[in-house]
């Protein structure tokens, strides 16, 4: 993204974050970016680098496909070129939303995930894992020609209302993780995002 458009987009995603908590930003990446992302997290995969996603921390921590059906590939090991430019933006993202709101993020841990036909996401609120306290979660969806019989969607309960956001390439969706329950709906079709989460590091003083 040319500087001015990334700095007016983290404008608007950070006066969204500041009022109703939740932001939709939906040319965050460009369709050529979005295929070249398909590309590389083909080429994670093939390499046999995701697994069944989970549910709970640490020893609690279960795997039930009918709750959380979606496998991931977390995005801390060097990949294809493709990704650095789309980190680096997400990063200099949280460099703005610290500049602008002050909330003190630290690290960005990001994640592929890929929802096979028929599987889903129930409703939820994010964790945290130990020691760190996820502050903003963030979705950008890597799916062209997503339509409405894909399903798939992504619902935020907010107070006034469910927040609908199809998944579609290059929508980047960022809400504060503590305050919205969410849940995937059903996708008819492969759905394929990387998800993330802004975090501070929980100090032992602001833990107590
Ligand atoms: C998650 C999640 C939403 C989405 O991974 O915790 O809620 O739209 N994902 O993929
Ligand atoms: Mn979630």
């Amino acid at each position: 993204m040319p500087p001015a458009a990334a700095q007016a987009s983290t404008e608007r995603l950070a006066a969204a974050l500041a009022g109703s908590g939740y932001a939709l930003e939906p040319a965050f990446i460009s369709p050529g970016d979005v295929l070249a992302l398909v590309d590389a997290m083909r080429a994670r995969d093939a390499a046999g680098e995701f697994r069944q996603a989970g549910i709970g921390v640490g020893t609690a921590r279960t795997e039930r496909p009918d709750v959380r059906g979606d496998r991931i590939c977390w995005l801390d090991s060097p990949g294809s070129l493709a990704e650095q430019p789309v980190l680096e933006s997400l990063d200099a993202l949280g460099r703005g939303l610290n500049r602008k709101l002050m909330l003190g993020l630290q690290s960005l841990d990001t994640h592929y995930a890929t929802y096979a036909a028929g599987r889903r996401y129930v409703r939820h609120l994010d964790r945290s894992p130990r020691g760190i306290e996820r502050v903003v979660t963030i979705v950008l969806y890597l799916n062209a020609d997503w339509g409405a019989e894909d399903g798939g969607e992504l619902v935020i309960s907010t107070p006034a209302g469910e927040v609908v956001v199809a998944p579609r390439g290059g929508t980047l969706v960022a809400f504060m993780s503590a305050r919205f329950e969410h849940e995937v709906r059903v996708a008819r079709r492969e759905r394929l995002s990387i998800t993330g989460w802004y975090s501070r590091r929980v100090t032992a003083e602001s833990a107590a």
